[in-house]
């Protein structure tokens, strides 16, 4: 599991997917996505943007006009695989020699210009806030020339822009409420990649759930960085509630009130959301999502590390006793919410003894799942130019593998706690393994196995489990 927070199946990373066919267009993009549910969703917006210019998408990279890598650089293994992919698109270029290729998102706004100019093949370089730039970047290359647009804004999230769901099951859709971040953790590239924090219209975010509702769309997960500083207030630029005006104040909309309004659209809606902060996630957001069912019971709330010294070093804003404060809040205000986390072993100096509060902290909480990392040091981060990534590989491994292992047998003690009880599930699809089993999620975002019979993706189920491994939940319709 090596691409961040966001969920992202390891099978999608790279898969090119496709919509349906415009039939004012001849000319074809392909695109392959890389990284978080936030580069996903963007991947649906650029493909919104090329559709308005006649572009249909393929999944056949040979028949392509245009091949774009919407690409990540959380970690150096993230630009790895997709430094390899472009590689590759020599022999692509055999095929399909008048192909353009461009790369998009998080890689291009670090790299900029070296990418054009250490991958000779690329053509187009569009940073994340440049997509709506897109129609005319593609008229340049089109004359042969090389584009590049990286610039970042304070205002761009495309609230207009209505995405071209992609690849998509016709159940579940990521809706980007913010854009950016203004957090500065220590160790991280996204404030570089991604510019300032900005949030995004409510009533386009309202009006895009229904939309989405009104097309069958069961399920919507609002994406950003850091959802619970989300604050809108007439503009979108990150500010703090304290320092709005009184007209502000009045038109302001903040996270437990916009979860609310999404939640209102309607009771068969089930409404997702990730990053939390645990330094801003409030019980106001909390006592929200108890109140209406289809707020699902599940926070993603990443800790990163539970030691007070490295949590100040990575800049986080918590400390240990906070981050289980907080964990408290969420037992006490919804005593069945699923929480899952995302941990960095061997941060900058960290000694084995720090590295037990970590573990101190996971078996205080017990997470449902986690997202684990060795720390990888990323050019021009504050860490990067303030300490020294001095834990060596190979202890960074073994702390790796025992949060690892821990959360295994975590995951396993939930599941197991899970079985003889009767969830309501949303049902995504068919299950991999067997055409005569579907798959959905509980509100707790386990996954649930169970015999197909009459029923199909959209409907809600009630599946009483019956057995588990450490990763599924297998049940019968009851
Ligand atoms: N906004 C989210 C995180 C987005 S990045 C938050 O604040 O929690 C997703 C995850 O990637 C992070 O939570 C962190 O665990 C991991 N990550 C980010 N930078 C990293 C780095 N340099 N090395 C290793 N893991 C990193
Ligand atoms: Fe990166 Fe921290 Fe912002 Fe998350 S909150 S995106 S880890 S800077
Ligand atoms: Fe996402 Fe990777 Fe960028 S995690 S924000 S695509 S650096």
């Amino acid at each position: 599991m090596e691409y961040g927070n966001k969920v992202i199946d390891e099978s999608k990373q790279g898969q090119a997917v496709t919509l349906k066919k415009n039939p004012k267009g001849s000319k074809k993009v392909y695109i392959e996505s890389y990284g978080c549910q936030m580069n996903f969703s963007d991947s649906e917006i650029v493909a919104s943007i090329l559709q308005k210019e006649g572009y249909n998408t393929t999944t056949d990279i040979n028949e392509a006009d245009l091949i774009f890598v919407n690409t990540c650089s959380i970690r150096e293994k993230a630009e790895q695989t997709v430094r390899k992919r472009l590689n590759n698109f020599h022999q692509i270029k055999k095929n399909n020699p008048n192909a353009k290729i461009g790369v998009l998102g998080c890689m291009a706004e670090r790299m900029k210009q070296q990418l054009l100019e250490e991958e000779k093949l690329v053509d187009m370089v569009v940073g994340p806030d440049a997509y709506r730039d897109l129609p005319n970047l593609v008229k340049e290359v089109e004359t042969g020339q090389k584009a590049v647009n990286v610039i970042l804004s304070k205002e761009e999230t495309y609230a207009d822009i209505s995405p071209v769901r992609l690849g998509g099951n016709g159940v579940t859709a990521f809706i980007s409420i913010m854009r950016g971040c203004d957090n500065m953790c220590t160790f991280c590239v996204v404030p570089f990649t991604r510019g300032r924090e900005r949030s995004r219209n409510p009533e386009t975010i309202v009006q895009e759930a229904q939309e989405l509702f009104d097309k069958g769309y069961r399920e919507v997960t609002l994406l950003g960085q850091n959802v619970d500083s989300y604050l809108w207030y007439g503009g979108g630029l990150k500010k703090n509630y304290e320092n709005l005006t009184e007209e502000e104040k009045a038109q302001s909309v903040n996270f437990a009130q916009l979860l609310e309004k999404v939640a209102q659209v309607s009771p068969d809606l089930r409404v997702r959301f990730s990053t939390s902060h645990p330094k801003d996630m409030t019980d106001e957001v909390l006592e929200t999502m108890a109140k209406y069912e289809n707020i699902c019971k599940y926070i993603h709330l990443p800790l990163q590390s539970g030691n007070n010294r490295i949590l100040e070093m990575m800049n986080r804003g918590y400390t240990k006793e906070w981050y289980k404060n907080r964990i408290d809040a969420i037992r006490r205000i919804m005593p069945d919410c699923a929480i899952s986390t995302d941990i960095i072993a061997g941060f900058c100096s960290e000694t084995y003894e720090e590295h037990l509060d970590t573990i101190d902290v996971m078996n205080y909480v017990k997470y449902e799942y986690a997202y684990m990392f060795k720390y990888s040091e990323r050019p021009n981060t504050l860490a990067q130019r303030k300490f020294k990534d001095d834990v060596p590989e190979d202890e960074k491994t073994k702390r790796l593998t025992e949060i690892i292992n821990l959360q295994q047998q975590h995951s396993l003690e939930r599941n197991k706690a899970a079985v003889g009880k009767t969830f309501k599930v949303l049902v995504e699809g068919v299950s991999k393994r067997s055409a005569e089993h579907l798959f959905g999620r509980n509100s707790q975002n386990a996954v649930i196995v169970f015999p197909k019979k009459d029923f199909k993706p959209g409907d809600y189920v009630n599946v009483k489990v019956n057995d588990c491994t450490s990763a599924t939940l297998l049940g019968e319709a009851v």
